[in-house]
């Protein structure tokens, strides 16, 4: 199957056929990541830039790891260490970094539409690592593989995506990829952190009750607080918030014993989720999103850089 996408910047622009074959390549580097010697030559001579201006721990961390494990040059630039602190434009740096013949620049960044302004300027293949409040697609992609590997298709799931709607990049891109997938959604938060049109967004439901939706339930994704996003304090205490929206042991016996937890840290312990719940051993796969991290921007890398499903070098 032919993949013709430049750019992983807007999820909803991807077919189901596009993102199945982004999760089955991710799946066949599997492989490269459970050898002794993690690495392939299959992107040597590419160089990728890692432009986050904002903070990261899993999003940095496993694409430098991702484009080593390929043997891709990197070079990783941004935040205050820049040029950007002495004014030099968005631009400006773009048309710099682009002057080195650069291959992809993977770019994080507080202002929503970020990627999209560097792709329109530099004419090299750019990932978004995270825009403001505007999308996170590759967490979308490692969600969906978690999720697919869990339950070995997305055939009549319902997932239930709880928490702090209103503020998350990750539900921009997570929603439609659940969507495009055939998946039910259901949005679940205190009308505080409800976007004014949660139908804009796509899913299928909007509840303010979490107690009610969870028995229904296949898989349940827990979103954090974005209290760096906040603007006043959008419910009376943490505690409450808790109470009435986090995923405590209490609400176990609410669920179905094979319903899954999902969160794209970094979590907020006794805030949207319990210990309990975040490390279940049966319930939480929030540490294969981490390791799904590595093989789908493995395969964001190979795909966006040319290659096909038609295998890489090993
Ligand atoms: N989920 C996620 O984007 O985490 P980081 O901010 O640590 O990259």
């Amino acid at each position: 199957m032919a993949f013709n996408h430049k750019h992983l910047i807007d999820i909803t622009q991807y077919s189901a056929d596009d993102i199945m074959l982004m999760l089955e390549t991710a799946k066949s580097f599997k492989q490269v990541n459970e050898r002794r010697v993690k690495q392939v030559p299959t992107l040597k001579g590419f160089t990728v830039v890692n432009m986050f201006n904002e903070p990261s721990t899993r999003t940095r961390s496993s694409f430098e790891i991702a484009e080593k494990r390929l043997s891709a040059n990197s070079l990783n630039f941004g935040g205050s260490s820049t040029s950007t602190v002495k004014g030099e434009s968005l631009v400006d740096t773009v048309e710099t970094l682009c002057a080195y013949k650069i291959d992809m620049i993977i770019v994080r960044d507080k202002h929503a539409g970020v990627p999209r302004k560097i792709a329109d300027v530099s004419g090299v293949s750019v990932i978004d690592a995270g825009d403001g409040k505007h999308q996170h697609p590759t967490q979308a992609l490692l969600d969906l593989y978690s999720i697919w590997e869990r339950k070995g298709s997305f055939d009549n799931l319902k997932v239930a995506v709880v928490g702090d709607i209103g503020h998350s990049r990750v539900c921009g891109s997570l929603i439609p990829a659940l969507k495009i997938m055939g998946c039910e959604v259901t949005v679940v938060a205190p009308p505080t952190l409800m976007p004014a049109r949660p139908d804009v967004l796509g899913a299928d439901h909007v509840s303010y009750n979490l107690d009610e939706v969870l028995p229904e339930m296949d898989v349940v994704y827990m979103l954090r607080i974005q209290r760096e996003r906040l603007e006043g304090a959008p419910y009376p205490s943490l505690r409450e918030y808790n109470m009435l929206y986090g995923l405590t042991e209490k609400r176990d016996k609410l669920m179905k014993p094979d319903c899954c937890v999902c969160h794209p840290g970094p979590i907020n312990r006794g805030v949207e989720l319990d210990s309990f719940m975040a490390d279940h051993p049966e319930r939480s796969i929030i540490l294969d999103q981490v390791y799904a991290g590595i093989l789908v921007r493995m395969a964001a890398l190979y795909l966006l850089l040319g290659g096909s499903n038609d295998g890489f070098d090993a």
